[in-house]
């Protein structure tokens, strides 16, 4: 097994303020970042605050930015780094910070909790559904998200824009939409609730200019922008755009 002496720079301080703090510590053969700031936090900064769960790229807590970049830090290998380079790692920067390491994202539960759930189609009982595989598929891809919430973290939208986060769900609670707005049994219209127009009303679809940013730093590969931003854009414009698809909603929704 091989070691050397990595030089890492951390970001240390609360909601007040802090900076960045040297340190030195040895590496092995296979290990990733989240086991040098463990090491670190063991025997350098023993109140070093980082928060992390599974250290298998599962549940989505060890979320920083490393050299600039939003990564799951028990995913990221320190082999893709240089012996010389310093590796630098910083709290996630659209969230507020708790403290070093820990980011406050509630933002993003505050968003979950705004999109209304699946609505079971009426008359079909437990057992009963039946789709189309593409569409199951569909569905499983967007549910691979594991919530570490790097697409919400790295997209322009809110990044540099904090006065944008009331008018804009984000790249994670858009696919969401999109997932309830393309599944097949999803009754949320007959029930009087237009998918479609609250992705532009309420959670900011319009804001998305597709540069793919979040598709790029998302650890499930989940094709976010291609798969489910875009259609959900595209679905949109069928609604507003086309009068006959238009006037069909409306008298669809008279009669509901
Ligand atoms: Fe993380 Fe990808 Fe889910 Fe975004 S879509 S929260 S990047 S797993
Ligand atoms: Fe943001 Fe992704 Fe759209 S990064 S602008 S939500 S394509
Ligand atoms: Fe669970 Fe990194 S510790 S995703």
């Amino acid at each position: 097994m091989t070691e050397y002496q990595a030089r890492f720079r951390i970001w240390r301080g609360d909601a007040e303020g802090g900076a960045l703090r040297d340190f030195t510590a040895p590496v092995h053969d296979g290990e990733v970042v989240l086991d040098i700031v463990h090491r670190i936090q063991a025997t350098q900064a023993t109140d070093l605050a980082v928060r992390w769960n599974c250290k298998a790229g599962k549940c989505g807590s060890c979320s920083a930015e490393v050299n600039g970049r939003p990564r799951l830090m028990c995913m990221t290998r320190m082999s893709v780094f240089g012996r010389e380079e310093t590796v630098t790692v910083t709290p996630l920067r659209a969230f507020p910070v708790v403290r070093d390491l820990v980011t406050d994202v509630s933002f993003n539960y505050a968003k979950a909790r705004e999109i209304p759930a699946f609505v079971p189609p009426r008359g079909v009982g437990p057992g009963e559904y039946r789709m189309r595989q593409v569409d199951v598929e569909r569905s499983q891809e967007f549910r691979k998200c594991i919530e570490c919430f790097l697409c919400q973290d790295t997209c322009h939208v809110v990044r540099d824009h904090e006065e944008n986060k009331g008018a804009f769900a984000g790249p994670r609670f858009l696919m969401r939409v999109a997932e309830l707005d393309m599944h097949p049994l999803d009754a949320a219209a007959e029930a009087g609730l237009d998918r479609r127009a609250t992705a532009r009303e309420e959670h900011g679809l319009g804001l998305c200019n597709i540069t793919k940013c979040c598709t790029e730093v998302c650890p499930e590969s989940i094709r976010i922008t291609d798969n489910a931003l875009i259609p959900l854009k595209e679905r949109v414009a069928d609604r507003r755009y086309d009068p006959l698809v238009w006037l069909g909603s409306r008298i669809g929704r008279r009669r509901n």
